[in-house]
């Protein structure tokens, strides 16, 4: 994926300086001003001085990306290490009046899964971002605090010629915010989510006990909490598995007419054995339903003006208003290039896109991961990112993919403005692993759909009816699709999601956040002042 227009970034101001600052405010009304939410014991603890009330505080920690909903917590810890988020986890666990406590990592959540309204939220982000002791690179792994954006863990591990194999499309997000969910991009297909590349974790429990867990130890948690929606506790460290850097990618994009070609050949690019074949390191696809999008290529560096008019003048002579884009690219250096030339050259001439529609483009390995990046800069100065953000993303079976795609995409989409990407690729469920929380399709290969639309000018309440309409359609054609960064609100919705899946999860939770306390912002088990969960 790439975004035409710009993102812009949220990265962590120096966070001393801020600390200060609020710290003074808040030593002079923090008495007066203390919320009748949290217990006063609470200011007796050492952690009382890097927890703010005010409402500058507070304010940050109650919105989110997705821009659609809002909700004000009690208060903010600011921790200065994971010793910080114990002891705030262990003094609500054993009050007489817990109070719920959420991780906040970057705050890229859609609908507020993030929030602690009336309780605590813990801005990761004040460990410290960018390494400073938080990012340590060994030959096989890199050790990375949970509040570390990727884009941190990548320059880390650069410097030592390695970096992970398994990425999200967009890098300002955190360690821990994407393993709560599963991780994806174009690698997934190789390598599985970020979930299935990950040797250790450490975790602060819903009983404010520091664990460490892996698949030899405690996994029952290590399992739990990979893509858990940060409901069995707070992760500070990850093991993250490492690969030595490719210098370089060849980034490709062919354009199709056909959907059935499209999708067979996404599969054919998936299937293809690595050891035994030249394959792909990054495959993705994507939706291009009008001009407009295609329009808005102009503004990314990957297409030349000629390029877009070609493309504009295919759709319009095909009669027709979808486009379906395959996205792929090639890791090389200098000494694999001649190899990776000729076994692209031989994989394209198995390729079924319109003939003359391919495009390519040599970009460092550093800039092909970070391409959503410049997007997001120009989307900021065009004050379009700040706006809502009415994400779908749903992963599909593959059997029915064809039918979605006349029911959405050729339907209920038909007549739409283009309003961000719509991503479309398929993966293989063997990369995924069945123990952790990560729900998916009961179906060999799958396909994650990403509707990353924009609302402008009143328009999300059009869009919002629109998804709903989308998710409507496949349950009456019975398309079993399971959302990923999943948005639900009762809890027959959630063991639906979850279906076989469902007892453990909540077996897991009565053992390692019994009383509810974390991240009550996924909506998932109510908390209640009663110490118990109920079903
Ligand atoms: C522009 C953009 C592009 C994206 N691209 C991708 C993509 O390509 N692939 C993909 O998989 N996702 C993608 N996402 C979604 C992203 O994975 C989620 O937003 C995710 O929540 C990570 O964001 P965050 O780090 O800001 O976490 P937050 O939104 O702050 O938190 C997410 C959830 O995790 C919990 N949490 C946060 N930190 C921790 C922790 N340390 N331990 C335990 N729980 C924690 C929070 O309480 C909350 O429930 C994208 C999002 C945006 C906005
Ligand atoms: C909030 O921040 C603003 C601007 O930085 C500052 O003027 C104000 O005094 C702050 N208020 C509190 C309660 O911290
Ligand atoms: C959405 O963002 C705008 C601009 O930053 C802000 O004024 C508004 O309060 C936000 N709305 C929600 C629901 O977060
Ligand atoms: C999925 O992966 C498994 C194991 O690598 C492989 O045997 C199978 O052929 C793959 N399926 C498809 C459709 O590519």
């Amino acid at each position: 994926m790439e975004l035409s227009m710009a993102y812009p970034l949220l990265r962590a101001k120096p966070f001393s300086s801020f600390l200060i600052v609020v710290s003074l405010i808040a030593s002079f009304g923090q008495l007066k001003s203390w919320p009748d939410a949290l217990p006063q014991e609470l200011l007796t603890l050492d952690i009382a001085e890097k927890i703010f009330p005010d409402s500058n505080a507070t304010t940050l920690a109650s919105t989110d990306f997705g821009n659609l909903t809002q909700a004000r917590p009690a208060a903010v810890l600011y921790p200065s290490s994971s010793h910080d988020i114990a002891a705030l986890v262990r003094f609500s666990y054993s009050s007489s009046r817990p109070f719920p406590i959420s991780p906040r990592g970057h705050g890229h959540s859609i609908w507020g899964q993030a929030f602690a309204p009336e309780g605590i939220v813990v801005e990761m982000a004040a460990l410290g971002h960018g390494g400073a002791g938080r990012i340590n690179v060994t030959p096989a792994y890199v050790d990375a605090g949970g509040e570390q954006l990727w884009i941190d863990v990548l320059h880390a591990t650069l410097e030592h010629g390695l970096a992970p194999r398994s990425w999200t499309d967009y890098l300002y997000l955190t360690v821990g915010g994407t393993l709560s969910n599963a991780g994806i991009s174009g690698q997934v297909f190789r390598h599985g989510p970020q979930i299935a590349n990950v040797y250790e974790l450490d975790v602060i429990t819903g009983k404010g006990e520091a664990m460490t867990c892996s698949k030899n130890s405690n996994s029952d948690l290590f399992h739990a909490v990979l893509g858990g929606l940060g409901q069995f506790g707070i992760i500070t460290r990850a093991r993250i598995a490492l690969q030595p850097a490719p210098k370089m990618a060849r980034w490709v994009r062919l354009m199709y007419t056909d959907v059935g070609l499209f999708t067979r050949d996404q599969e054919r690019v998936i299937s293809r054995d690595p050891d035994k074949l030249f394959a792909l390191n990054y495959l993705e696809g994507s939706l291009l339903v009008d001009n407009s999008l295609i329009g808005s290529w102009r503004s990314s560096s990957f297409f030349s003006r000629a390029d877009i008019d070609r493309i504009s003048g295919l759709a319009a002579r095909s009669g027709i208003r979808a486009l379906y884009c395959l996205e792929g690219a090639v890791y090389y250096n200098e000494a694999t290039k001649a190899d990776m030339d000729q076994g692209l050259r031989l994989l394209l001439e198995e390729l079924n896109f319109v003939p003359g529609f391919a495009f390519m483009q040599d970009i460092s390995y550093l800039h092909f991961l970070d391409r959503v990046h410049d997007g997001e800069l120009k989307l900021r100065s065009a004050g379009m990112w700040d706006v809502p953000h009415p994400w779908l993303n749903i992963f599909l079976p593959k059997s029915r993919i064809l039918d979605f795609d006349l029911g959405v995409f050729k339907g209920i989409l038909k007549n739409n403005k283009a309003m961000g990407p719509v991503l479309i690729y398929p993966m293989n469920k063997t990369k995924w692993d069945d123990e952790m929380s990560a729900v998916i399709p009961d179906e060999e290969v799958f396909y994650t759909v990403g509707l990353l639309r924009s609302a402008l000018e009143g328009d999300l309440d059009y869009l919002e009816s629109q998804n709903n309409e989308i998710l409507r359609f496949c349950d009456q054609e019975g398309i079993v699709v399971k959302q990923y960064l999943p948005h639900y609100t009762t809890r027959g919705d959630w063991m639906k999601h979850f279906g076989p899946k469902w007892n453990k999860f909540l077996k897991m939770k009565m053992k390692y956040d019994p009383k509810a306390l974390l991240s009550p912002g996924q909506k998932i088990f109510t908390f209640l002042e009663k110490n118990r969960l109920y079903g």
